[in-house]
């Protein structure tokens, strides 16, 4: 049975009464044109199922008069008439969480739908669809997986198709709203012709901007509707955050934002008050990364690679540096050639470090040692045919390689651990990794580029990707291949615990395939890679074409079966007890309503086999 959705509400629309009575501020960017005693104003949202309990969501306020606190009655029922109700309750939304109110309903059929809604007086909520877990074993298993949805890039017409497609859950692997100022990280067109402006118009950083932030995102039509179909399991990213976070700092944590501690603490609030994610008795501020059994079928574990432990990502900027060659220069007239160890038993004044140069001129790179030729030199200065060369061995070996980092965290690593070995111990048959960043080894693509017209910051940064190129280093730091002693040890564990690992990535806005390996070459699982909702992809600055740019990628990452980078969309996987396949579904556009979907070929792994069957 399918229930129409509420007709989307008309954030242009006149404000008044509760406007005045309450502030602006906590509309959250909806609209109030009548003088009623509450409004709900985001529509409803479902979240963290089990086999007997789903987190039910809204988020209702005072109209004019009180506005202390509002009590709800919320009920589920079998049918979309509420004749049949299976459980009920009251709740209160208060000023406290932002008058959001989450429930957990409990007592609920397992591997069954519900229509759920929440009523103050005469006042109802839209009606939401959500289904509980199964247990046992279940033919056949329907995931929808979302990622980086980007409010001033355009529409959300992949949540709309999602909303329209008959899922059993919907996996959202983060950046569900992003943290940037107006203007920065958007398109021109969703700004000037289609009206998505951000709120607040600057940066968010403290509670009450990233609560606005999110009040602004769920009046859009298409994100209201995919939350009332569907339930969600969602985990954060950094731009719930700030970008590029990591446990004590984030790229995009500045001089004047503040102490980072705090926003952090901000940020999880606002997110435990606007997501239908199960807030523990630990509360807000409490790891997110759990697990879910969806009944002998598979264990889905969501992880937290962003926040939790994350040490400090490396860049290949700061942290990859030149080689160098040490000299004794006691004797000025005659500075002599040592090596590190040597030099540390003198003192500063006695040594000089200086850049390795090298003479390409002949093919092969020549180091140039003569210390009359090169102490006087830098990169502006050097001869033609000349080049500093990055100390790759030296990087991996003390920072990229160093098994003190870790992605998880090791406390985390630990938790994955023990859920894969009880997960065996119960006989799961998938073991499916919900996260955000990839996983899988992505080298960097050997292209030539016609970088003619392109952006400084665009050709900078290719450059020193193509020079890095041959060097066999991974193409992107801030995923598991910055972290790859983290990595393997949890690929042991999928090796020894888990039968038939999934793994599910989101953050790049492209869509990705791999077939997973460890450090052996040993057969580990699959990934998918969904592809963004509306933030662009690489096609968006690539100096090629997709087709070109793919099958660089392909030559550059052995572990790589499939891969679009020019579509926005989702990723649509179908788990049964013999077989999980993957399709992706992407959108021709953002920038209209009116859009078509195509869809890519499907991707199938059969039980047993750790890696996908067409490729
Ligand atoms: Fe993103």
């Amino acid at each position: 049975m399918s229930v129409s959705i509420n007709r989307p509400i008309n954030r242009r629309r006149v404000i008044q009464g509760v406007g005045a009575s309450l502030g602006v501020l906590a509309l959250r960017g909806f609209s109030v044109k009548a003088d009623e005693p509450v409004h709900f104003t985001h529509g409803v949202a479902s979240g963290d199922p089990l086999a007997d309990r789903v987190i039910l969501w809204t988020r209702v306020i005072p109209g004019s008069g009180s506005h202390s606190e509002v009590e709800a009655v919320w009920q589920v029922a079998t049918d979309v008439e509420f004749t049949q109700v299976v459980s009920m309750g009251r709740a209160t939304s208060t000023e406290a969480t932002d008058y959001t109110l989450k429930v957990d309903a409990t007592g609920l059929p397992a591997n069954s739908s519900f229509f759920y809604r929440f009523i103050v007086a005469a006042k109802t909520s839209p009606i939401g669809q959500t289904k509980t877990l199964p247990l046992g074993m279940v033919d056949s298993y329907r995931i929808g997986i979302a990622s980086c949805s980007n409010y001033p890039q355009g529409y959300f017409n992949a949540y709309k198709h999602m909303a329209e497609s008959d899922l059993d859950l919907v996996l959202h692997l983060g950046d569900y709203i992003y943290e940037y100022a107006e203007g920065r990280y958007a398109s021109k067109v969703a700004l000037e012709q289609l009206g998505r402006n951000v709120e607040p118009t600057s940066e968010i950083l403290n509670l009450e901007d990233y609560r606005m932030r999110y009040g602004l995102y769920r009046t859009d039509p298409d994100l209201m509707a995919v939350h009332q179909r569907h339930p969600f399991i969602c985990v954060w990213d950094d731009h719930e955050l700030t970008n590029n976070t990591w446990k004590d700092g984030a790229e995009n944590h500045n001089e004047g934002e503040g102490d980072f501690q705090q926003r952090m603490r901000a940020a999880r609030q606002a997110y435990h008050e606007w997501l239908p994610i199960r807030t523990t008795s630990n509360g807000d501020q409490a790891p997110i990364y759990r697990s879910f059994q969806i009944g002998q079928l598979a264990d889905l574990h969501m992880l937290d690679t962003r926040l939790h432990g994350r040490d400090r990502g490396l860049e290949y900027a700061k942290d990859l540096t030149y080689q160098t060659i040490t000299f004794d220069i006691r004797n000025p007239k005659a500075p002599k050639i040592i090596a590190p160890k040597q030099a540390a038993l003198l003192a500063d004044a006695q040594v000089q470090q200086l850049m390795l140069p090298f003479d390409l001129s002949s093919g092969k790179p020549v180091a140039v040692t003569d210390y009359t030729k090169i102490a006087e030199l830098n990169p502006k200065t050097l001869p033609e045919g000349w080049s500093y060369l990055p100390d790759a061995a030296s990087f991996r070996r003390e920072k990229l390689d160093n098994p003190q980092r870790t992605i998880l965290g090791f406390d985390q690593e630990g938790w994955l651990a023990n859920e894969l070995q009880a997960g065996k111990a119960r006989g799961s048959k998938w073991q499916i990794i919900g996260q955000q960043v990839l996983m899988g080894r992505t080298g960097i693509p050997n292209l030539t580029l016609d970088l003619a017209g392109k952006p400084k910051e665009y050709v900078d940064f290719v450059r020193r990707l193509q020079s890095l190129e041959k060097l066999g280093l991974p193409f992107n730091l801030d995923a598991w291949d910055g972290y790859p002693a983290s990595r393997q040890r949890v690929y042991e564990q999928l090796i020894s615990h888990a039968s038939n690992p999934i793994v599910l990535a989101g953050d790049t806005h492209n869509a990705w395939a791999f077939n997973l390996a460890d450090d052996s070459g040993q057969a580990v699982g699959v990934e998918i890679g969904t592809p963004g909702i509306s933030s662009p992809g690489m096609e968006s600055n690539s100096a090629t074409t997709p087709a070109k740019l793919a099958a660089a990628f392909r030559d550059a990452s052995n572990e790589l079966v499939d891969l679009d980078t020019s579509h926005r969309g989702w990723a649509e996987m179908v788990i049964t007890p013999t077989h999980m396949t993957n399709q992706w579904h992407f959108v021709d556009t953002i920038l209209q309503r009116d859009f078509n979907v195509t869809s890519s070929q499907v991707h199938v792994c059969k039980v047993g086999h750790r890696r996908f069957s067409n490729s």
